[in-house]
């Protein structure tokens, strides 16, 4: 027999079908009549699926001693109506096969809370807690529904590569990638004695400097300016050394590119991207996000609420540090022009000042990647960044500079050398146009989503400085 998931037990199963479910115990209870009753979870949702298994059940009397906690097992058996309170249908076992056995007392995961720090610990075991298979989830969807949302658009999903070598960020922050046996490197140069080595990187991999991708945006740009709109998706690396709730060593971000796209269209696109993201996740996820609104956050579920209702708010980075420094509030971080806004900034204007989504944009070209598009005053650069309630920044993204000679000049105010973007300024030597793009981090949309404080707890396996077991 065919295995039958649980989310279409619990959802359309009826009295008197004969089925067979597999999953992973999350309780059992004996009764005094001689039945025990059996919470099986098999990951297709956040119930359980209530099983009884009666005496006259072929080998129960020896097998149920191992139907512990944890323990995998195939059932088999009758749909009834429910006696009993907070489940419409029960399964009435006639086998049962004990597939895993799983030491009751070793067992990690008790029938009690745990702590996300100790949970973290065993990665390979949380995703059978409900929190972390609610997160899985609505993860899931997130995906599904990015892909969606590019795709009903037209635009061309991309595959832009892991391995670079150009700085995207220029943020100096990327992992290297090397095959120089590390123990054995060149000594240290006659010229700077106890000085830093001077590797000749010819002899390495690639024959130059390699790292892991910050961004797929530069040759994102590539497909925008030969195939129309297109987005790419996959894992990006950092290697800063923040230890926050807000950063991931390895995270996953979903950029979108469009020619003939100004800033207001970028913008446009960010906000109606946001909204249907939350959007299909309150219609498909319903009951998980119920849960995340009930033990996680319970402002959760009105934001999301709040945020697919109300427009964003769109202002010029110089307004926001006006509204900031006459906001009455004292800051960890000086507010002034010129200076990067920190995620208590952001918290405040989209919490307190406007309490719902704020693009910020027109930031100084001075705390601004090189490739963003220099506006007429000469200070500022055709920057946004979409922040919302509770997490800051979940999207940056820019118009670029489409004009040959102000990104040469941009790349040189930036310490870069052009000879090292002489692909990147070909897009504007041969029929350059106006063009615009983003970034979403995926793991910060679900912080947004599901409620949760800590990015380490959005992402199957996190990492962070001094953190990739599993
Ligand atoms: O603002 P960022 O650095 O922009 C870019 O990388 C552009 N090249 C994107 C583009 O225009 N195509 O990063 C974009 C987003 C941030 O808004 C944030 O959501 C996420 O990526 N992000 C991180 N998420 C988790 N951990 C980190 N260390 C992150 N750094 C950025
Ligand atoms: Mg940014």
């Amino acid at each position: 027999m065919a295995l039958t998931r649980i989310v279409e037990i619990l959802k359309s199963g009826q009295p008197g079908q004969l089925l067979e479910v597999a999953g992973w115990v999350r309780t059992r209870r004996d009764s005094k009549q001689g039945f025990s009753f059996i919470e099986l979870n098999d990951g297709s949702c956040m119930a359980n699926l209530q099983i009884v298994v009666g005496v006259e059940v072929p080998g129960a009397a020896e097998n149920i001693k191992h139907v512990t906690t944890g323990a995998s097992v195939r059932i088999a058996g009758e749909l009834k109506e429910s006696p009993g309170k907070g489940q419409r249908v029960e399964l009435a076992a006639q086998s049962l096969a004990i597939v895993g056995t799983a030491d009751a007392e070793a067992y990690p995961l008790q029938k009690k809370r745990h702590s996300f720090e100790f949970l973290r610990e065993i990665a390979h075991l949380r995703p059978r807690t409900n929190t972390f298979g609610a997160i899985a989830r609505v993860r899931n969807e997130v995906c599904a529904s990015i892909h969606r949302f590019f795709q009903s658009r037209g635009f061309i999903y991309v595959q832009t590569p892991i391995i670079t070598t150009s700085d995207c960020e220029g943020a100096g922050a990327m992992f290297q990638v090397t095959t120089l046996d590390l123990a054995k490197l060149p000594t240290p140069s006659a010229a700077a004695p106890g000085g830093p080595r001077e590797i000749d990187y010819a002899n390495d991999f690639f024959g130059k400097r390699a790292s892991l991708t910050v961004s797929g945006q530069l040759e994102a740009e590539i497909f925008a300016t030969s195939l129309g709109c297109c987005y790419t998706f996959g894992p990006t690396f950092r290697a800063e050394n923040s230890n926050t709730t807000r950063h991931l060593a390895e995270f996953w971000m979903i950029e979108p590119e469009m020619p003939f796209y100004e800033l207001d269209d970028n913008m446009q696109l960010a906000e109606d991207f946001i909204r249907t993201l939350v959007r299909d996740v309150l219609e498909h996820c319903s009951e998980d996000v119920a849960f995340f609104n009930e033990r996680i956050e319970p402002t959760v579920l009105s934001n999301l609420q709040n945020i697919t209702q109300s427009e964003f708010v769109r202002l010029p980075y110089t307004e926001a540090i006006d509204i900031l420094t006459k906001s009455g509030q004292t800051f960890e971080f000086p507010v002034a022009w010129g200076r990067d806004l920190q995620s208590e900034h952001e918290r405040y204007l989209t919490e307190q000042h406007f309490k719902r989504p704020v693009i910020l944009f027109d930031y100084p070209r001075t705390i601004k990647p090189f490739y963003m598009r220099c506006n007429d005053d000469g200070k500022t650069v055709r920057a946004m960044d979409v922040l919302v309630p509770r997490v800051g920044e979940i999207i940056g993204g820019s118009q670029r500079e489409e004009r040959l000679d102000m990104l040469v000049e941009r790349l040189k105010e930036c310490h870069l050398d052009p000879k090292d973007y002489w692909w990147y300024l070909d897009l504007r030597r041969y029929g350059t146009v106006p063009h615009s793009g983003f970034g979403l981090g995926l793991e910060r949309v679900m912080l947004l989503i599901t409620g949760m404080a800590n990015i380490r707890d959005v992402i199957p396996f996190p990492r962070t400085p001094k953190n990739a077991e599993f």
